[in-house]
């Protein structure tokens, strides 16, 4: 059987409203046609303008197995390409921020300019054409501050999160952030599992004493808060959960006295994003499927990306974001910024490990999800089996 016959048998045995046939999980097979059916294949959120502050910023991240490559040229364009060098394919930039006025790869000094054009390439031919060796582009789109990129020649459609993303977040205006902090955390399960904990929090309560003291963990996140939503209205700001097949958005309010999510509901920057209801915005959260949430409060903004790096294995890729003026010290402690993430990631990642050391037992059978506490959890795995017969459909 090849890997799509036997996925779209997985795929036929999945129960609705139920948790994954167990090879979806575990079985290694499930690893390269994840990566090939639905990370190639979504828009991910690869970051915020930000990190790429002026002309020559790049940052070079991994899709799954794959090197991409962001660039911010001089007109303040931004790019991306594939991290890939047009002469043998050499990686031409290590993974992670950067900056330089050209692009030159480490091996044999091939040297593009910052919109992917080769400037140079030694030892070449003197009718080599540099024109036919441009690095190859990966569709980009800009909106709101954000940066998102899909592998796919034939992306999915983007404009109605964009329109719906520019009005969420504009007005947090965040090409004023910085990104202030990260952090990497390798956990042994299956990003699926990973991402469904991801999207749920009927394990907050027990799973999650931090995070409860700033989160709304025991209600529906769509649960109305008069007075906030009378505010938010005020200042014509959106709030009301809205979603597309592979995203959805909403701006809710914390825990009363709480404006921030962090230990103790207060900001965690001095300096704030907005002066709006005296910086209490509530959270505007935003997730993208397959990868990732977000949390935007009026202090900061806190981005969780999840990448499959092996079948059993998965990176979670946390960043904070505060205000560009902000001054470390001063204005913010990276300790105490990261401190409440940091410790639910650490509760998640046990909660996904042991998940995923469960699904191992041969006594696993899906179980059904809580339609009420595990709505988005449902909403994930749907898309997920929907996305991945699509790509069966149009690849068997
Ligand atoms: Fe890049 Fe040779 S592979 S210059
Ligand atoms: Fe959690």
């Amino acid at each position: 059987m090849n890997d799509l016959s036997w996925a779209a048998t997985q795929l036929a045995a999945r129960k609705p409203d139920h948790s994954l046939p167990q090879g979806l999980y575990t079985d290694p097979r499930a690893f390269d046609f994840d990566l090939d059916a639905i990370y190639a294949r979504s828009w991910l959120m690869a970051g915020l303008e930000c990190e790429l502050p002026t002309a020559g910023s790049r940052l070079a991240l991994t899709i799954g197995k794959w090197p991409v490559l962001i660039v911010r040229d001089k007109t303040g364009e931004i790019r991306a390409f594939h991290n890939s060098c047009s002469h043998r394919g050499s990686i031409l930039c290590e993974a992670g921020h950067g900056s330089a006025p050209r692009l030159i790869c480490p091996y044999h000094r091939w040297t593009y300019g910052l919109d992917g054009s080769l400037l140079a390439a030694g030892r070449m031919p003197a009718d080599f054409n540099k024109g036919e060796h441009s690095l190859r582009p990966v569709p980009l789109r800009r909106v709101a501050g954000a940066i998102f990129i899909c592998l796919a020649d034939d992306p999915p459609e983007f404009d109605s999160f964009g329109q719906q993303f520019e009005a969420y977040a504009g007005p947090l205006n965040f090409a004023n952030l910085k990104l202030a902090a990260t952090d990497l955390m390798v956990e042994e399960a299956n990003w699926k599992l990973v991402m469904e904990n991801a999207r749920e929090c009927y394990h907050c309560p027990t799973g999650h004493p931090e995070l409860g003291q700033s989160f709304p963990v025991q209600s529906a996140q769509d649960t109305v808060d008069r007075d906030f939503v009378e505010a938010m209205d005020r200042l014509g700001l959106p709030h009301a959960g809205v979603e597309g097949s592979w995203w959805q958005l909403a701006r809710f309010a914390l825990n009363a006295g709480c404006s921030s999510i962090s230990m103790d509901g207060q900001p965690v920057c001095s300096r704030p994003l907005t002066t709006l209801n005296g910086g209490n915005v509530g959270s505007l959260r935003w997730a993208i499927d397959p990868h990732l949430f977000a949390h935007a409060t009026g202090d900061h903004v806190f981005v969780f990306s999840c990448m499959p790096v092996g079948p059993r294995e998965t990176h979670v890729f946390s960043r904070w974001y505060v205000h560009k003026d902000a001054e470390e010290g001063r204005d913010y402690q990276i300790p105490a910024l990261k401190e409440l993430w940091l410790k639910t990631n650490l509760q998640d990642k046990e909660l996904a490990e042991n998940n995923h050391r469960g699904v191992l037992s041969p006594g696993y059978r899906p179980g059904p999800y809580s339609l009420e506490a595990e709505r988005l959890v449902t909403r994930f795995a749907d898309w997920y089996c929907q996305s991945a017969k699509d790509y069966v459909a149009s690849h068997g």
